[in-house]
């Protein structure tokens, strides 16, 4: 047996046991587009410190909200892990990253809530989102009532960035201390610098999570 077919079969039987269309969604995008780095995506300290962010917002902000923005999103995998949690009831997340690979793959990753209207991804570039025009739109392009950005850590102009981000939306920001990646051009040496990094008028939630290579910081709160 091949060893494709092999963690297909694993991986159908998951989904099988778990009734769990997010595994479904999973192994469907696994064999579509076999990049190696959608393993790395879903690997486990990606996994632990997206979960962690899922329940801290729920611990600090509840669970309804209209409209999420998930900023240098990558594959999708945190508003998948959002719209199949039990816990939220949102309208819609969308998806951002200036990556043009990374929408077909998202929209794989997220095929369930696709079928009820609530994913997008768009491809942009997170320095040219203009807010205020936001406020005046609707649909995926109005403003957000939540911003998440999990990848503060690849933002080089990450000042020019913040100064844009609207006050009155919940932010979500995580970094951490991995300059051994080269595609790490703001990494931080520890939580004291990303607060200073990332000032908030209302900070509601400010940790660190040791994970095996390296440590991911999380902010939660008001610009
Ligand atoms: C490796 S990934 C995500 C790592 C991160 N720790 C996470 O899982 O949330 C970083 C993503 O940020 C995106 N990105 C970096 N700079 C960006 C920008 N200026 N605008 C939009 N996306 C950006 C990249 O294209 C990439 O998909």
């Amino acid at each position: 047996m091949d060893k494709d077919e092999y963690y297909r079969d694993i991986l159908e039987g998951l989904a099988s046991y778990y009734a769990s269309p997010f595994i479904a969604d999973i192994l469907a995008t696994a064999s579509r587009f076999p990049a190696p780095d959608l393993g790395a995506a879903l690997n486990k300290n990606q996994i632990s410190g997206k979960q962690w962010l899922v329940n801290e917002l729920h611990r600090v902000a509840g669970g309804r909200f209209r409209n999420i923005h998930i900023l240098g999103s990558w594959y999708g995998v945190l508003a998948a892990m959002l719209l199949h949690d039990e816990r939220f009831d949102i309208e819609c997340v969308v998806c951002v990253d200036r990556d043009e690979h990374c929408k077909p793959i998202a929209e794989s990753l997220n095929r369930t809530q696709i079928e009820h209207g609530k994913f997008h991804a768009i491809t942009a570039d997170i320095y040219q989102l203009d807010y205020e025009r936001m406020a005046a739109g609707n649909g995926p392009g109005s403003i957000p009532d939540v911003l998440i950005n999990t990848s503060c850590e690849h933002l080089d102009r990450f000042e020019e960035w913040y100064a844009k981000v609207p006050s009155g939306v919940l932010q979500v920001l995580q970094s951490n201390d991995y300059y051994a990646c080269e595609e790490h051009s703001n990494c931080v040496p520890d939580l004291q610098a990303f607060q200073r990094q990332a000032p908030m008028s209302q900070l509601l939630f400010a940790a660190s999570l040791r994970l095996k290579k390296y440590t991911r910081f999380m902010l939660i709160g008001y610009r």
